[in-house]
C-alpha cells in the first residue's frame, strides 16, 4: 500500500481527501489544527521547518500533499507576514522536506495567482500576475517548490465549497434565513468547485502517478517518469457569484431576494481576479479524469 502524507488534513479539503483516499492509501494527517479524522494523525505547524522535517523523515511517504494554508484571502491582506510564513515558507518546508524524504508532492495551489484580465479559460503556461496578498503568498509557494522538488504536481483549483469548511454556499444559505435582502457581487466570474470532486480528482492524479504499470513503485519510494508541473483542476462550467448564489437559493427551494453589487460596492480588502476560470484539459488528458459541472455538483451538496 502507498503512503501518502496529506497536510492542511483537518480543513475542508483535507477531510475529503483523507476518506476518499483512506482505503486504498496508507494515510498520515498532518495540521495545526486537532485531527477529525482516525487515519494516523501528526499535529505539526508547517512553517516550522524542523517539524515538518520530522514528521516527513518519520512518516516516509511516497507522495505528500501539501493542502494546508492560510486560506482567509482578506486576512492575509490585513496580515501579509503571517501569509508569507504559511503559505510561502510553509511550502517551501514542506517541498525541501520532500527533497530529503524522496518524496513526490503536490501542491494544492489557486486561481488567485492570475489577475483575471484574460477573456478565456486560464491555461497553465498563462502568466501570473497576482492582485492580493493570498494569489502572491500562494505563487511564491508554487516557485518554492519549483525550485526545491523536481517531482512535484502542482494543481490549481478554485472557488472551494465543502462540508468541512467556511464557504460561500453555507454563508448564502444562512444570510437568506436572517436577511431580507441579499447582496451579491456579479463581476467576477469563475468555477465553483466541491472538495468532495477535487479529492476524486487527487485521487485519479495518484492512481495515475503510483498504479500504472509504466510508473512501478518499489520499496516505500516512488519511481515516476510523470510529466510534473502544473496543472489546472475544477468543476467544469463558469458563473458569477451573483448567478451562483441564485442557484442555491433556487436548489434549496429558499425564496430570498438578491440583487447585484460591483465589487467596488462590496469593499472588501483584498482584490480579486474578475475571470478565473481554469482550462483542465491538460489535467483530463494526463489522468483521464473529467471534473462534472459545477450545477451538478452544487446539486449533490446542497441536497
Ligand atoms: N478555499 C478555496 O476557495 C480555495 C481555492 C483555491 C485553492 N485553495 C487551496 O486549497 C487548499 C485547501 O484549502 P481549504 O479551503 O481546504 O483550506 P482550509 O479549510 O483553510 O484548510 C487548511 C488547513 O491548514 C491548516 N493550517 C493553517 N496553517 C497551518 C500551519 N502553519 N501548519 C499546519 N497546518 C496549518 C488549517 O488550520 P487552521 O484552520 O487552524 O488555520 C486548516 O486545517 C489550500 O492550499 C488553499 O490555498 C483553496
Amino acid at each position: 500500500m502507498k503512503r501518502i502524507l496529506i497536510t492542511g488534513s483537518s480543513g475542508m479539503l483535507g477531510v475529503d481527501l483523507c476518506k476518499e483516499l483512506c482505503v486504498d492509501y496508507e494515510l498520515i494527517g498532518v495540521d495545526i489544527a486537532k485531527a477529525i479524522s482516525t487515519y494516523s494523525y501528526r499535529k505539526c505547524d508547517i512553517t516550522n521547518k524542523q517539524e515538518i522535517f520530522q514528521v516527513v523523515k518519520k512518516a516516509r511517504p511516497n507522495v505528500v500533499v501539501h493542502a494546508a494554508a492560510m486560506t482567509d484571502v482578506d486576512g492575509c491582506e490585513l496580515n501579509p507576514e503571517k501569509a508569507r510564513r504559511i503559505n510561502s515558507e510553509g511550502a517551501k518546508n514542506a517541498a525541501l522536506a520532500c527533497k530529503a524524504a524522496g518524496a513526490a508532492l503536490i501542491y494544492i495551489s489557486t486561481d488567485f495567482v492570475f489577475d483575471g484580465k484574460k477573456k478565456s479559460p486560464y491555461k497553465e503556461t498563462d502568466k501570473t500576475n497576482p492582485i492580493s496578498v493570498y494569489g502572491d503568498s500562494k505563487l511564491k509557494g508554487e516557485e518554492a517548490i519549483k525550485k526545491a522538488v523536481k517531482k512535484h504536481f502542482i494543481l490549481r483549483t478554485s472557488w472551494l465549497y465543502g462540508k468541512h469548511g467556511k464557504n460561500f454556499v453555507d454563508t448564502i444559505l444562512a444570510k437568506a434565513k436572517g436577511e431580507k435582502v441579499l447582496k451579491v457581487v456579479d463581476d467576477q466570474v469563475g468555477s465553483p468547485t466541491y472538495t468532495k470532486d477535487l479529492a476524486k480528482a487527487i485521487r485519479a492524479l495518484l492512481d495515475r502517478v503510483t498504479k500504472s504499470p509504466s510508473h512501478q513503485v518499489t520499496c516505500s519510494r516512488p519511481r515516476f517518469s510523470a510529466p510534473y508541473g502544473i496543472y489546472h483542476v475544477s468543476n467544469s462550467g463558469k458563473v458569477s457569484w451573483f448567478d451562483y448564489a441564485k442557484e442555491i437559493l433556487r436548489l434549496a427551494k429558499m425564496p430570498a431576494k438578491i440583487v447585484p453589487i460591483s465589487s467596488e460596492e462590496l469593499d472588501r480588502p483584498a482584490s480579486r481576479p474578475a475571470m478565473s476560470v481554469l482550462d483542465n484539459s491538460k489535467f483530463i488528458k494526463f489522468t483521464g479524469y473529467r471534473m462534472r459541472s459545477w450545477q451538478e455538483a452544487l446539486k449533490e451538496y446542497v441536497r
